[in-house]
């Protein structure tokens, strides 16, 4: 196999553009999900955010990363005014739409309305959520992690309740993303479709690949 070695003193001397989109990409899929948060004066806010991660499942946890606050950061203010926010997940139908509303927005214009998604309430949760969304997940703001090495953010959300499609959900606790379409992002503009090539237990030391 040939290889091609990229030093660090290459990556300097790679040309901005170049170099921002080969990191961005370099840890392969991210997933794609829509945040929507509320400002202080009421009103909607939906942006993109392809660092979506699982923290921990009890207590439910879910975090993602904030850029640093150089400019208005609308999400994180209004995370920070209401402590509670949702996460929606991208799927392929609404992943142009989804899209869009990383631009910058004034706050008076709801990414919503904007972008052409619809927001939904579910029972008294004061956040809305993306209806076309089929994994539609209610947290409450748990903490805020600054991260020294470039002063990013990173926001722990604790779940309150998830709202799953009818009929997405397996017996064993698997959400079918095939039939959902889930989609993941390489680096910030190039969307995929996910597709199951296969589901395993837990690896022991010692065991092989007949075995999984
Ligand atoms: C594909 C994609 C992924 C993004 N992921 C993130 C992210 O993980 N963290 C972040 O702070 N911004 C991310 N952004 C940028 C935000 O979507 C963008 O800054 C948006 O305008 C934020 O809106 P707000 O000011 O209403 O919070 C991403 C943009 C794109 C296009």
């Amino acid at each position: 196999m040939d290889n091609q070695i990229i030093s660090s003193s290459d990556l300097s001397n790679l040309e901005k553009r170049e170099r921002t989109t080969l990191i961005n990409g370099l840890s392969g899929f991210r997933s794609a999900n829509l945040i929507a948060s509320l400002s202080k004066t009421g009103n909607q806010n939906l942006a993109i955010f392809n660092s979506v991660m699982h923290i921990g499942a009890d207590p439910a946890l879910m975090g993602f990363i904030m850029r640093p606050e150089v400019v208005e950061r609308q999400t994180l203010e209004n995370i920070r005014y209401h402590k509670k926010f949702t996460i929606n997940q991208v799927t392929q139908s609404i992943h142009k739409q989804a899209h869009l509303t990383s631009a910058k927005y004034d706050n008076a214009t709801s990414e919503f309305e904007a972008c052409n998604l619809t927001p939904s309430l579910i029972t008294n949760f004061p956040i809305p959520f993306v209806a076309e969304s089929p994994i539609k997940i209610a947290l409450s703001l748990k903490e805020e992690v600054q991260i020294k090495s470039n002063n990013t953010i990173l926001i722990i959300g604790q779940i309150e309740f998830i709202c799953l499609e009818n009929g997405i959900l397996e017996q064993s606790g698997h959400i079918n993303f095939d039939k959902i379409e889930g989609t993941a992002i390489n680096g910030l503009d190039t969307y995929y479709v996910c597709k199951k090539i296969g589901s395993y237990k837990y690896a022991k030391p010692g065991m092989h690949i007949e075995e999984l």
